[in-house]
């Protein structure tokens, strides 16, 4: 199956409040002169906690014609998206870098960047990515101290205080959502123990499964560093780090006294880049995911400026979550969090009722075309599933993705006991 069913009419169009390509002029003329809208091809629904589903605008916007990435009309859309970015943060001032890479270039980032080999790092763990961040910030030369939470928990508050007691900590790194467990950890309450006991210490937050599906206050709650990528909750497809620091973290980069660890990864290389595009001027240090840059332009504008404002779309989430949990717990899944107050917002992890594994579930899911993920925490790998609710997907209700996956949960279970009796 061709992947586009290009220029076809839309049974259906995404509702905006404003226009869509409003943002530069080189857009608006390419979306004036496209008559026919652009309209993806019927696929299976993707609802894994990232990739997700993206719209057809961004992935339109994707097959943009090549562009110079030296070139005005570029640079105007790429700094557009360095202010959009620092929009759904709620930042003023924070420096937001968008590189070619994946939300692992943000660890590398942040570990050649702002630790100086030696220098500690507390490391607040509630599942796999915490692993491969500590695992990341030692390769760099970091000394690292984990908190471990119980699996579908978060660390424990007063653990963090006597850990930031004992020791001077560069940073302190915690997953607002732990993408191998679905828990939400309570980053706005980690960042005021952290300026109380050693407000020296940066707060780094590994939102790569929560930017824009959980709200992030960044300056208000005084976040130094939130790592992201393209393919979640931002809603485009893979391929782009998005990583965004305040001037604190700035200046730490700026004073530390030996040379930044990594070349690729060096903001030494990268600032005067970002700094120069959000002049709207272009520059050059390794070439940019051009048209990624387009389809993130094209997801930002629809984040910032559609008919959902970032607290509804906030909201939006936080409905859908709900829903497919409460849904799920009804027919005798249990939620891998513990509690309410640690559940994500834009994924569920979901145990198999007693005597079901996963083939039993996940193949009859995708039989229904929904795709699903399977387990990824070391502990209950076998135990578990996972499932994405982000963008696109809970925004657009006419779209019926969470009824959908509802009601494929239903079936399949239904199903998976029948095949059993
Ligand atoms: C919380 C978290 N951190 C980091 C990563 C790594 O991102 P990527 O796979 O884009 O390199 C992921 C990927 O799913 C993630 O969920």
């Amino acid at each position: 199956m061709s992947a586009f069913r290009n220029l076809q009419l839309p049974s259906k169009s995404f509702a905006l409040g404003r226009s869509f390509f409003n943002r530069t002029s080189v857009l608006a003329r390419r979306n004036m002169s496209t008559e026919q809208k652009f309209v993806q091809a019927p696929h299976k629904l993707l609802v894994i906690p990232g990739p997700i589903e993206v719209t057809d605008e961004v992935l339109f916007a994707n097959a943009h014609p090549s562009m110079s990435h030296m070139s005005l009309d570029f640079a105007a859309v790429f700094g557009d998206c360095i202010r959009m970015t620092r929009d759904i943060l709620y930042s003023k001032d924070a420096q937001p870098f968008l590189i070619a890479g994946s939300g692992t270039l943000g660890w590398d980032q942040v570990s050649a960047n702002l630790v100086e080999p030696g220098e500690n790092a507390l490391v607040l763990h509630t599942g796999y990515f915490a692993d491969s961040f500590a695992d990341c910030l030692q390769t760099y030369g970091a000394k690292v101290d984990q908190i471990k939470a119980e699996v579908g928990g978060v660390v424990n508050e007063a653990d963090v205080e006597s850990a930031l007691k004992a020791k001077k900590y560069k940073v302190v790194t915690v997953t607002h959502v732990d993408t191998s467990t679905a828990v939400l950890s309570n980053i706005k309450a980690i960042a005021e123990i952290v300026k109380k006991v050693s407000p020296e210490t940066l707060v780094v937050s590994d939102a790569v499964c929560a930017v824009a599906s959980e709200e992030i206050q960044m300056d208000a709650w005084g976040i130094d560093v939130v790592i992201t990528a393209s393919q979640k909750g931002l809603g485009t497809p893979p391929g782009l780090s998005i990583v965004v620091a305040s001037q604190k973290a700035i200046k730490v980069f700026e004073s530390r006294s030996t040379p930044v660890t990594s070349y690729y990864a060096s903001w030494k290389k990268w600032l005067p880049i970002m700094k120069s595009y959000e002049s709207n001027t272009a520059s050059y240090f390794a070439t940019p995911p051009v048209n990624l840059i387009y389809a993130y332009h094209a997801s930002l504008t629809q984040i910032t400026t559609g008919s959902v404002s970032l607290q509804q779309r906030f909201a939006l989430h936080q409905a859908a979550s709900r829903r497919i949990k409460d849904a799920a717990e009804e027919i005798g899944f249990r939620s891998v969090p513990v509690s309410e107050e640690v559940r994500a917002n834009g994924m569920t992890a979901l145990y198999f009722p007693e005597g079901f594994v996963a083939s039993d579930i996940v193949p009859r899911l995708l039989k229904k075309d929904v795709v699903v993920a399977g387990g990824l925490h070391g502990a209950i790998k076998e135990k578990y599933f996972r499932i994405g609710h982000m963008g696109v997907s809970v925004i657009d209700p006419q779209r019926g993705d969470v009824d959908k996956v509802i009601n494929a949960l239903k079936e399949t279970l239904a199903e998976a006991k029948a095949s059993k009796a």
